[in-house]
């Protein structure tokens, strides 16, 4: 619109003009509602707040040279909600509704949408929490669903420049047969010390291993992991990390690009046979790995300070679906009206 300045934005906190929110209570979810404040009213016991009973998701709005506004994948976050709700016992959001809801957002937020010559975006951070008091350690018989949208700016200001990872065997994100496949507030709170000593030693986050025998690559902080070997794309298989949404994408791009897709357990050794590694997620699509530096036996492992040429072009394929640029096969996008 008018003044907003789409240079200015990074990856942060915009007040935007509407979100939209929705409550659960006696056993139904309630009508969607619109606000104007970014506060919220919390129970001081609610489950939320004092037992981690909360969950969230991440998705994106672009809007392409045509001039339309795309959303991607947007049932896959639904889904995915849906299952992280299930997994630490909270109301499950039908389908629908969510979709209704994060497309009102989007809607209500127009002006905020930036143009695609800016090269940003617009974030949408549906969250949902138990809100019903409760002070033995119970579920939540109420919960309290908001989804709010803010522009963020492009991940890759000066192009598409791989970082550095580190490997740390001291902390763990989540435990073996617990919440690592959810996204669960708790499973970010337990990733900061690990995450605040990466940045501090200049990586972009910790490669996580596996918690239970600290011999398989788990996951980057708050993205997926891959690994180019010959023609193939290669990516864990565990049941301690995040199923990406941008990941599970990858796969079929890379498929459809002709390369063979593995996904199956990385051991730390095999780090060294990739040629090309990258973390992926909704942030950044890819963002290309140039080393991961083992800490704890002082080994590296280098991919170069370019980023490689089939990971590159996995990347200029995603995105350009998003922005409408490459043909959308698969039906991922959903155009919204206006
Ligand atoms: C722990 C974690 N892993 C992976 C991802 C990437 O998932 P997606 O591609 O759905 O954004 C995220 C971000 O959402 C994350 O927080």
């Amino acid at each position: 619109m008018e003044n907003i300045n789409w240079k200015e934005f990074g990856f942060g906190y915009t007040k935007t003009d509407y979100n939209v929110r929705c409550h659960y209570r006696d056993g139904k979810w309630g009508e969607l509602e619109v606000s104007s404040s970014d506060q919220i009213n919390v129970h001081i016991a609610s489950t939320g707040l004092h037992y981690g009973q909360q969950a969230f998701e991440g998705l994106k709005a672009f809007k392409g040279p045509d001039g339309k506004v795309r959303v991607f994948r947007i049932d896959e976050n639904g889904k995915r909600l849906q299952s992280s709700s299930h997994g630490i016992m909270m109301a499950e959001m039908p389908l629908d509704l969510f979709r209704e809801a994060v497309i009102k957002a989007i809607k209500l937020n127009e002006r905020w949408i930036p143009p695609y010559e800016s090269g940003a975006s617009l974030y949408i951070r549906p969250v949902l929490f138990g809100n019903g008091a409760q002070v033995g350690v119970k579920a939540s018989e109420e919960y309290t669903f908001v989804v709010f949208v803010m522009p963020v700016g492009p991940y890759f200001k000066e192009g598409f420049k791989p970082t550095d990872y580190v490997i740390y065997r001291e902390y763990d994100r989540a435990a073996p047969q617990g919440t690592g496949i959810y996204k669960v507030g708790g499973n970010y709170a337990a990733s900061l010390r690990g995450g605040s000593r990466a940045h501090a030693e200049g990586f972009s986050a910790v490669l996580f291993l596996d918690a239970k025998e600290k011999k398989y690559i788990d996951e980057c902080g708050p993205a997926n992991f891959f690994g180019i070997k010959d023609n193939t794309y290669v990516t864990p298989k565990s049941n301690t990390i995040l199923p990406s949404i941008t990941n599970k994408s990858l796969c079929q791009i890379a498929e459809d690009l002709g390369m063979n897709v593995e996904r199956r357990p990385i051991t730390v050794e095999e780090l060294s046979d990739f040629s090309e590694a990258g973390a992926c997620g909704t942030a950044a699509v890819i963002s290309p790995i140039r080393k991961i530096v083992d800490a704890d036996n002082n080994i590296e492992y280098k991919y170069g300070e370019e980023a490689g040429e089939r990971s590159f072009k996995l990347y200029e394929t995603l995105r350009g679906i998003q922005y409408g640029i490459v043909e959308d096969k698969h039906n991922w996008n959903t155009i919204i009206e206006f």
